[in-house]
């Protein structure tokens, strides 16, 4: 079977951190509620950062870790919702910034669980000869895109990016991505539209534009969300392993998406593991959607915790809705 080599992972996170009691200041909330309800405690928020400068600093720092030039990468797949431009896209920016000159460049917005899908597509390109060594990197400004009057979501959102360079190797590895588009209009962010001066006819309606809430910024349904994301972690990481033949209990970690530490445990539970085998950092990052995997994933090898040759599951969910798991032996 064709395995991936992570030969090495960086991450940023802006300087700024955030508090829950910074967030008691500006809506009816309370330490307690977001501890006990989400378990974050702090985020960091961009202050002047952007998505394409974090990201191109947790890819240098990942190249750096791979002990690799920015001229050996021959893909450079990059995640993001919060792009800082429609065009060009973050991939070209930060292919430019880090002097990736031999390197083709593709967004992906898949939302939470874009980094799982990035390292997808990295194993599928990796299968190619003309493909060695793959780049992915998950940046996000949630901050940029979050609405600071709702409480139910402005207090679950952190910034950063997360890095990792892969290139082809022997060993297990199996994936599973997938998505739900009926639940499109459960969690989503609206551009500014602007007309043309040659239309005069309202935008085709759809679940997503009937919603009243504000353009610009992110609305969640929480707890459908909540539901989805408890049934699909667990389901993926199930079917990966079935996939590839092993048993949930060779797993040594898991490596969630970080939206919330009660989601992390209900799919912990189901899947009959115990928490210590979970990577869990929601406290001090919060939730920084597709950058939220590559920066735990980062955590965990730089704490030393991971050795080679451990199998490692990573899962994520999100907007789409969709999701994505996969199963790889470090
Ligand atoms: N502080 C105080 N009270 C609050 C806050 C807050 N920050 N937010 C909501 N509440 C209140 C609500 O108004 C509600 O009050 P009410 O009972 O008077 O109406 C009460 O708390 C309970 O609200 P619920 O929505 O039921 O709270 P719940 O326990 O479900 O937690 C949460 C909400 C944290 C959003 C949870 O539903 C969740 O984590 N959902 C999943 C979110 C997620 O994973 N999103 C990410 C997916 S995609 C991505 O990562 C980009």
């Amino acid at each position: 079977m064709s395995g991936i080599k992570i030969r090495g992972t960086g991450s940023y996170s802006p300087e700024n951190i955030v508090s829950n009691d910074d967030f008691a200041k500006i809506v009816e909330t309370s330490d307690e509620w977001i501890s006990t309800r989400t378990g974050i405690k702090t985020r960091h928020i961009a202050d002047g950062d952007t998505a394409w400068s974090m990201g191109k600093e947790a890819a240098l720092r990942a190249l750096k870790n791979a002990d690799m030039s920015a001229e050996e990468v021959d893909l450079l797949l990059v995640t993001t919702v919060t792009p800082d431009y429609y065009t060009p896209s973050v991939s070209c920016v930060i292919q430019g910034e880090i002097g990736a000159v031999n390197a083709a460049c593709i967004d992906l917005s898949c939302a939470c669980a874009g980094f799982v899908y990035a390292m997808d597509m990295a194993h599928r390109y990796l299968s190619c000869p003309d493909i060695n060594t793959v780049l992915i990197v998950s940046t996000e400004r949630l901050s940029g895109i979050t609405d600071y009057t709702d409480r139910s979501t402005c207090v679950l959102f952190g910034d950063g990016a997360g890095a990792c360079v892969v290139q082809k190797s022997e060993g297990l590895f199996a994936s599973k991505i997938g998505a739900d588009g009926t639940g499109a209009h459960l969690m989503f962010g609206r551009h500014h539209r602007s007309d043309s001066p040659f239309s005069s006819k309202a935008p085709v309606e759809n679940e997503i534009s009937k919603n009243p809430c504000k353009n610009g910024v992110l609305y969640m349904g929480g707890r459908e969300v909540y539901k989805f994301a408890t049934q699909v972690m667990p389901e993926t990481i199930m079917h990966c392993c079935e996939k590839a033949g092993m048993a949930l209990s060779d797993l040594d970690w898991i490596i969630p998406h970080q939206a919330n530490i009660r989601i992390i445990q209900t799919a912990m539970k189901r899947l009959g593991l115990p928490m210590e085998k979970a990577w869990v950092n929601i406290d001090h990052t919060g939730n920084t959607s597709s950058a939220s995997i590559p920066i735990a994933l980062d955590e965990l090898i730089q704490s030393g915790k991971l050795s080679r040759g451990q199998k490692v599951a990573l899962t994520g969910f999100g907007a789409g809705l969709i999701y994505a798991g996969l199963v790889f032996e470090y």
